[in-house]
């Protein structure tokens, strides 16, 4: 068995044996095969394909080249929630407190942004002092005592994933339904939990365009959580638009505050609650969609989610001021309006150009090394479907660089249709899977 003979087989269309995916991925994490080597058979892979054995033996290579957590200390389930990907995603942050607030375990580790969508890490740290970057022994201790941790991926966990991730970034190999899956599966399941519950974006700003192919990849994840023994359940949501109306780090923040006084924007809290609401069942503190709704309203409403969320910021090191009086919060230096060029309805939203948009304004990065800056993004006054006048405000951008706002406001002039007609707005969640 050879590198070449293996990237032979499978750019022929022939299936690999999980003996040889194995070789394949020790060899390469102990620098017997090549970046090129690795490159050859991701590509022959994305134009193959692979079947659910191999992504399961590729799933299982990945979790050999690291450690995985053993949660067994922490009582009760542990239940994750992971997204697949979009702009103003920032369910995370509202969802992993209030869940734990009503007593289910949730370890969770997060990335950050990648491309034009935002990453939890990058969004909690915006907090001053908030560190994402904890040991595993501290992260477990964290779950044991808060029912929660939120960090991010450590050198330990899925190595494969990180250096494989990184080939991809830069070869054009992301958006491959074996190669995501094995990607976001293998850190779950090395992360210790019993259950996950899957946030699978379908639509223009999400790595997969439409519905069917979300349907694929909800179907490999969850047929390879059933493989470890994972209850899974997959929520199809709509990325069409943007997720609320905050992009961008300390706004995304912001715009959580909000939802956790009961003021959060529909879509955002209707996702939301669609996946903490699975969350709690899965977790056994909820024994339907109803009662797991009603806690949910009840632990916002009573201010529990909240105090979960600064118990939790605070044990991670943040200095709470921000959370408690936002409005003490300084502006970014730029902040301009973009306005409706006639009156009509909003009628399309490229919401992948509006996530690159707010990337270019220094909220996300070009390159893994760059730094990012946690006041810059942008908040969407208009939704799809809204109607609007001429001259009516439909954004302000946020930004440290001036140089960037002609350029950004131009992007996102050309990203936004307005039609005469109200247009029909795909349904924000569409399906449930489970496994
Ligand atoms: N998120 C991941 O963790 N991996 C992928 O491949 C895509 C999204």
């Amino acid at each position: 068995m050879t590198p070449y003979e293996i990237i032979s087989q499978k750019r022929d269309g022939k299936p690999l044996s999980d003996t040889e995916i194995d070789f394949f991925i020790s060899s390469f994490m102990s620098g017997k095969i090549t970046d090129y080597q690795m490159t050859a058979l991701l590509m022959a892979i994305y134009i193959r394909d692979m079947d659910s054995r191999e992504t399961s033996a590729l799933t299982r290579a990945y979790i050999r080249s690291g450690e995985t957590i053993d949660l067994s200390a922490v009582s009760g389930r542990k239940i994750d929630k992971h997204s697949t990907g979009g702009v103003g995603d920032k369910v995370s942050i509202i969802l992993a407190p209030l869940v734990a607030s009503l007593g289910v375990a949730v370890p969770m580790i997060s990335g950050r942004g990648l491309g034009h969508s935002g990453g939890t890490l990058d969004k909690l740290e915006s907090i001053p002092g908030f560190r994402t970057d904890l040991p595993v022994a501290q992260f477990r201790q964290l779950v044991q005592q808060h029912r929660l941790g939120l960090i991010g991926q450590t050198r330990d966990i899925v190595p494969a994933d990180k250096r494989i991730y990184a080939l991809r970034d830069v070869t054009a190999t992301v958006d491959c339904i074996p190669l995501i899956s094995a990607s976001i599966m293998s850190k779950k399941i090395a992360e210790g939990i019993d259950g996950l519950v899957l946030d699978v974006k379908y639509g223009n700003g999400a790595f997969m365009k439409d519905a069917a192919q979300a349907e694929q990849l909800a179907h490999s994840l969850i047929a390879i959580g059933r493989e470890f023994g994972k209850e899974v359940v997959a929520l199809l949501t709509s990325m069409e638009q943007p997720l609320g109306n905050a992009i961008g780090n300390w706004l995304e923040i912001r715009e959580c505050l909000d939802c956790f006084q009961g003021k959060g924007p529909e879509d955002l809290m209707e996702v939301t609650l669609a996946l903490a609401g699975e969350m709690l069942q899965l977790g056994g503190a909820a024994d339907s969609a109803e009662d797991a709704r009603r806690q949910c309203q009840e632990a916002l409403h009573s201010g529990r989610a909240f105090d979960k969320f600064l118990d939790i910021c605070r044990a991670q090191g943040a200095d709470t001021a921000w959370l408690r009086d936002p409005a003490q919060v300084p502006p970014a230096a730029e902040r301009r309006t973009l306005a409706a060029g006639r009156s009509g309805y909003l009628s399309r939203m490229d919401t992948f150009a509006i996530g690159m948009a707010s990337v270019q304004l220094g909220a996300g990065r070009l390159r893994a090394e760059d730094d990012v800056d946690p006041l810059a993004g942008i908040v969407l006054h208009k939704k799809l479907g809204d109607p609007l006048q001429a001259g009516e405000a439909l954004l302000e951008i946020h930004t440290r660089r001036a140089d960037t706002c002609d350029p950004v406001l131009k992007r996102l002039e050309s990203a936004i249709t307005i039609a005469d007609a109200p247009p029909e707005i795909p349904p924000l969640i569409l399906k449930k899977m489970s496994s």
